[in-house]
């Protein structure tokens, strides 16, 4: 099937760069989210991101334009779904208002139009199975930040049909990305193994045996890391890192999955990372 027109829902962290990749890429994108001000905020990083690139000579004035003129923002889920080959899913992490948001999609879509999401734990088939066409839905887990890391985890389901599998490779490659696939389970491949790394790195904050800072560096100077787990789950969101968290000791019900203290603290006190200008670091502005 030949995708021209996406839908992407969710203007934040991963849905504005993940509309941006796809703009850039030659495709009509309608970028959704529940206010105008998120929609605003998602397209204005996108066009920080393409000047800076034209500053760094990474990318003509041309081609900047025409990746910003091929995204029309909008709130209206009626008009994001309008002739979409594609809606990619990148609203919050909760199940409840994902299932909703694809029953409802289902509605108004058109008829042969793919969905995938981008959850980072969900089971992709509870979302698959409140549609009429699980055979066309999908799981795209992209990295953060998606202008940048190459790989994406496409998910399957026992419901996925072989065309909807090559149809989302064959996107993944023209976007420049390396597809990986995997069978639907928590966490897939990539989250289920950080999960391990991220709750060891917090215990022993919690512990008491290193600050966040100590421990980054550590494994950083270390092995080459760009970055440390303290430094990542600023960069994530904490609240996602939570739930994320909580869905992996619930569904695989080990007890190196359960989400360390601070992580559930630092969420009460509302300090989610560098969007709220303050995680396990503190950061001048938000982004
Ligand atoms: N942050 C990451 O590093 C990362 C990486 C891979 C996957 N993910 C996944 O991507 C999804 C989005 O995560 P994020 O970090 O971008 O979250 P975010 O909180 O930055 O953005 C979510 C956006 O969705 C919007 N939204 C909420 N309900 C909506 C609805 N019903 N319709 C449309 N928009 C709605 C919010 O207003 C917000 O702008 C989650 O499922 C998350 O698990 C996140």
């Amino acid at each position: 099937m030949e995708i021209r027109r996406i839908g992407v829902l969710g203007a934040g962290t991963m849905g504005h760069g993940i509309a941006q990749v796809c703009a850039q890429s030659g495709y009509q994108v309608n970028l959704q989210d529940i206010k105008d001000e998120f929609v605003e905020a998602g397209i204005s990083k996108i066009q920080k991101f393409l000047d800076g690139s034209v500053e760094r000579k990474r990318m003509t004035q041309d081609e900047a334009d025409l990746t910003s003129s091929r995204i029309k923002g909008t709130t209206d889920l009626r008009e994001a779904a309008k002739d979409v080959d594609l809606v990619i899913e990148a609203i919050v992490e909760d199940i409840n208002i994902k299932k909703d948001v694809f029953k409802e999609l289902d509605q108004i879509c058109p008829e042969d139009a793919i969905f995938a999401s981008n959850t980072s734990a969900q089971s992709i088939t509870e979302m698959a199975m409140v549609t009429k066409h699980p055979d066309r839905f999908i799981g795209m887990h992209w990295f953060n930040p998606p202008q940048l890391m190459r790989g994406i985890e496409v998910i399957v389901t026992d419901k996925t049909s072989q065309e909807t599998l090559d149809t989302m490779v064959n996107l993944c490659k023209k976007l420049g990305k390396e597809p990986g696939i995997c069978k639907d389970s928590p966490g897939f491949i990539v989250n289920r193994l950080l999960q391990i790394w991220y709750n060891e790195s917090l215990n022993m904050f919690d512990e008491g045996v290193a600050d966040p800072q100590d421990i980054d560096t550590a494994l950083k100077v270390a092995y080459n890391f760009r970055m440390g787990p303290f430094e990542l789950r600023d960069l994530v969101g904490l609240d996602v890192a939570l739930v994320v968290s909580e869905t992996h000791y619930r569904e695989l019900m080990r007890e190196q999955f359960k989400p360390p203290r601070c992580l559930v603290m630092k969420v009460k006190a509302g300090d989610l990372g560098r969007k709220t200008g303050r995680g396990f670091y503190e950061y001048e502005s938000k982004t």
